[in-house]
């Protein structure tokens, strides 16, 4: 990309630059897959200021939506309040992986409205939005159109039950919800029925030649721009941009009952935040916005939504007299050990219960040793994950200054040699400084770190070779040991800096060991001599095998109950909401006697349990099957939720769900109510 590199610090002039991730969505707690492009942000930006450019990052949530609507419903509360409770968690999620965004603001916002009617205002007189009535699936119950993931039926290919209206997780078909076979809404669990409304579209074909020259501009990377060029062959369609009410979002203007689709408004929410930064800073937002700016614009997102930030996003500002983006980098997706991320094997990781377990920076660390400029997977294969940081950032870098400081500080009162004995040295690895900013600034961080480890490792074999250890122990040669552990500690703090964008706490901490003003890039060239450190204090423990395996216990899905996977659009709840005692009173819990336990063909973790409820019998299918054997559990009382809807799963019927307690897997345990109660009574 035509992006500036490999330029001298020296001869570089201050860029403005404003950075970008994507929005995340206000409807579920952020996960490591997240992870790897906040992380990838966060370097970049800190990378550039290091540099001692102008860099502004933002980001906000992506606050509107039906998803975000029902999932208030169901909580009870407004999506007011659901979305101010996952900005806070959102928010202190980034903060403790040490995500250093300078304004983090929602799409919810007066900011936001006011850029979303202004860009569609402007795109409606230059006449790019048309409108026309279209049909689409409805629930009466609900009394709302569906979007195709809210409706649930059998597959067209297969007839697997209980499928989202897009496609099928037994076979793999894609296909539209009208394809479904025995239609249901997941929202009301009616029959949906086919209506027809006006929608307003954005007209993209519009922009087809400006969006071809912005293409041929090099804001995007090689596979995305052959991406690009497939999808103007197929055809630049008109984009459909509202939702009838009842929706969460903004009303469009003169539209009464139509909303702003959730993507129409995400992407403005860069500008949004942006805005509300720099009312709070003094900052003229026009200086980045206006199309003659001579600030830069980079977009990190994730490769599958490419396709609104590389056609609609661009054509959107241009259509509105904004500035277009400088660059939209999308990395891949996040595998963990090599396979999807999955709540049954512990590898569905969030955010919160990695920092139970983890320092941040390993993970900061790994992914940056793992990422590339282009849009290829990463994999966090565990066991490498803790080799990796164990060697490299235990083992090379922290090493140095450990096994440097402690004769400093013992037998020179903490103060360093008044001039380097081996400046060739150190000029060396200063200079590698240029080659490495280059590979930061091309998001080369893999390759970057690999030169990192290659300087440590120079580091530590000049540390190796002089043996201040030995040396200490010869009479009158407390000059040498003085000289050799003054440049260790010089070479440590290159390399310091060199991975303050990756590791900026452990720089932090190396900078109060040190006794000095935080790193820039610029101070490489400085060394310290005649300074006096402070006392060393270990800045980097070792990952522990127990603390991974802890995180991936705590990470696995509670399969109890009926066994169902929690991955529908209402799924991942991180936050119960607080219920009243009438919402307790609605529960109806009974004490109940497992009259069968049966395996369940074709079902690797289910078993089939006929319950007595005292008279009635129930079929309940619960997630147990690695903790019982079918034998074990026949006889049994335990507890029930016997008021639960029906739900169709693909093996029949669930008639409620059976309480246990436990992470899951062997270690599920069902509720064992004493002797003495019967079948059929109610729990209080
Ligand atoms: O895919 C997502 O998670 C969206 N919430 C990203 C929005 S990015 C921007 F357009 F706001
Ligand atoms: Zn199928």
């Amino acid at each position: 990309m035509a992006l500036p590199h490999n330029t001298s610090i020296m001869s570089e002039t201050k860029r403005k630059i404003l950075v970008t991730s994507a929005l995340p969505y206000a409807n579920g707690p952020i996960h490591l897959g997240h992870m790897v492009e906040h992380i990838q942000t966060d370097i970049w930006a800190r990378f550039q200021r290091l540099r001692g450019h102008d860099c502004i990052a933002v980001c906000a949530d992506d606050a509107h939506g039906t998803p975000i609507m029902l999932k208030a419903r169901e909580q009870d509360i407004t999506p007011e309040e659901l979305i101010g409770r996952m900005s806070d968690s959102h928010q202190a999620d980034f903060n403790d992986f040490l995500i250093n965004y300078d304004n983090y603001h929602s799409t919810h916002s007066e900011e936001n409205r006011h850029y979303s009617e202004l860009i569609y205002r402007r795109l409606n007189e230059a006449g790019h939005i048309s409108r026309r009535s279209i049909k689409q699936a409805y629930d009466p119950e609900a009394g709302m159109f569906l979007p195709d993931r809210f409706i649930k039926g059998d597959c067209p290919r297969c007839g697997t039950t209980d499928q989202y209206g897009d496609s099928c997780e037994n076979c793999g078909a894609t296909y539209s919800a009208t394809e479904l076979k025995n239609p249901v809404s997941a929202v009301s669990g009616a029959t949906p029925v086919t209506k027809e409304s006006e929608h307003y579209f954005f007209k993209l074909g519009d922009f087809e030649d400006m969006l071809h020259q912005w293409t041929r501009g090099d804001h995007t990377q090689p596979e995305i721009s052959n991406k690009l060029n497939e999808w103007f062959e197929a055809g630049l369609q008109d984009w459909d941009i509202s939702r009838d009410a009842p929706y969460f979002g903004f009303e469009i203007p003169d539209a009464p009952g139509k909303y702003f689709y959730v993507w129409l408004d995400a992407p403005i929410g860069y500008m949004a935040s942006f805005q509300n930064y720099c009312d709070k800073h003094n900052i003229n937002f026009d200086d980045y916005w206006t199309q003659d700016s001579a600030a830069e614009l980079h977009h990190f997102i994730g490769k599958d939504i490419a396709y609104f930030h590389t056609l609609f996003w661009p054509a959107m500002l241009q259509g509105a007299g904004f500035r277009t983006p400088t660059a939209v980098y999308c990395h891949g997706f996040l595998t963990v050990d090599g396979q999807k991320m999955s709540k049954s094997r512990g590898t569905f990781i969030m955010a919160r219960t990695y920092l139970d377990h983890l320092n941040p920076e390993y993970l900061r660390y790994y992914y940056a040793a793992k990422l590339g400029p282009g849009v290829d997977d990463i994999d966090l294969n565990l066991e490498d994950f803790m080799a990796r940081v164990n060697s490299d950032l235990v083992g090379k870098v922290v090493n140095i200054a450990s096994r440097c400081a402690g004769f400093i500080n013992k037998k020179h009162g903490g103060k360093l040699s008044g001039q380097l004995s081996e400046q060739a040295l150190y000029d060396n690895i200063a200079a590698a400084g240029e080659s490495i900013a280059a590979l930061y600034q091309q998001r080369e961080y893999s390759h970057a770190m690999r030169e990192i480890m290659a300087q440590a490792d120079r580091a530590n074999q000049y540390i190796d070779e002089h043996k201040p250890w030995v040396i200490a122990k010869e009479a009158g040669r407390e000059q040498d040991v003085q000289d050799i552990c003054s440049v260790g500690l010089n070479l440590f703090k290159v390399l310091i800096t060199y991975l303050k964008p990756v590791l900026p706490k452990l720089a932090e901490n190396a900078e109060t060991f040190l006794d000095i003003e935080p790193l820039t890039w610029q101070s490489i060239h400085s060394p310290l001599t005649s300074h006096t450190i402070n006392k060393f204090k270990p800045l980097m423990t070792r990952v522990e095998q127990e603390a991974i395996d802890a995180m991936i216990e705590d990470s696995k899905e509670n399969l109890a109950a009926t066994g169902a996977k929690s991955t529908g659009p209402l799924a991942d709840d991180p936050i119960s909401a607080e219920i009243n005692y009438d919402d307790f009173a609605k529960l109806d819990l009974r004490v109940v006697q497992i009259v069968k336990a049966q395996h369940v063909e074709g079902a690797d973790k289910l078993l089939r349990l006929t319950l007595d409820l005292g008279g009635e019998t129930r079929n309940v299918f619960a997630g147990i099957k690695a903790a019982y054997a079918p034998e074990d559990l026949e006889g049994r009382l335990t507890v029930m939720v016997a008021n639960l809807a029906p739900r169709k799963m693909r093996f029949g019927l669930s008639e409620g769900m059976v309480l246990a307690a436990g992470p899951g897997g062997k270690d599920i345990f069902i509720l064992n109510p004493d002797e003495g109660a019967k079948p059929g009574m109610r729990v209080k």
